[in-house]
């Protein structure tokens, strides 16, 4: 799709529908433009927010993020973890987002990583591994 573009969300982002589109992924309230601001340049000190912006509409239509963990283990090695994965309803369907995948799992090579781990429901195994992964463990959470 020659109107979509694949780029790092920035500041200038807060209207762009990025709030809207979390919210189809979970709880997430629109924040105040300062606060977005303020909390993007915290998460870029250890992450990236990767986008699709639709430039026809100018509307952010599917996101990612990439957290690097820099490790003692594996030789000072680092872990990619993906995060946040969510394409626009109106927009699946269409590779988007296993064509989104590809280019995080490509940037994490590049970033020198030696592997990406993530979480995600059972009914999305069939999506991710079409993108590469395969079912490794079982996720532990505690929530405050
Ligand atoms: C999961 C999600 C990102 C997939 O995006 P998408 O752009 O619709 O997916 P694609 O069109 O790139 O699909 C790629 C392949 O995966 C398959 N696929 C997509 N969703 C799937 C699912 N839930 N289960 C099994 N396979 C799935 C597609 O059929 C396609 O395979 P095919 O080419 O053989 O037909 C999207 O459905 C979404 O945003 N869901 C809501 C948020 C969410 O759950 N995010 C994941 C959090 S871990």
């Amino acid at each position: 799709m020659e109107n979509i573009i694949f780029r790092e969300l920035n500041e200038n982002d807060w209207d762009k529908g990025f709030f809207e589109l979390l919210k189809e992924l979970t709880q997430s309230e629109k924040l105040d433009e300062e606060k977005f601001k303020e909390i993007l340049k915290v998460i870029n000190k250890t992450a990236n927010i990767y986008i699709y912006e639709d430039i026809k509409t100018s509307r952010i239509i599917g996101t990612a993020t990439l957290m690097i963990e820099q490790k003692f283990i594996r030789g000072g090695g680092k872990v990619g973890h993906l995060e946040d994965v969510v394409i626009d309803k109106n927009y699946r369907g269409l590779n988007l987002g296993l064509n989104l995948i590809e280019k995080i799992i490509n940037l994490a090579k590049e970033k020198g990583c030696y592997k990406i781990i993530g979480n995600c429901d059972s009914n999305l195994i069939g999506f991710y591994k079409k993108c590469g992964f395969s079912n490794k463990g079982i996720q532990i959470a505690i929530y405050f």
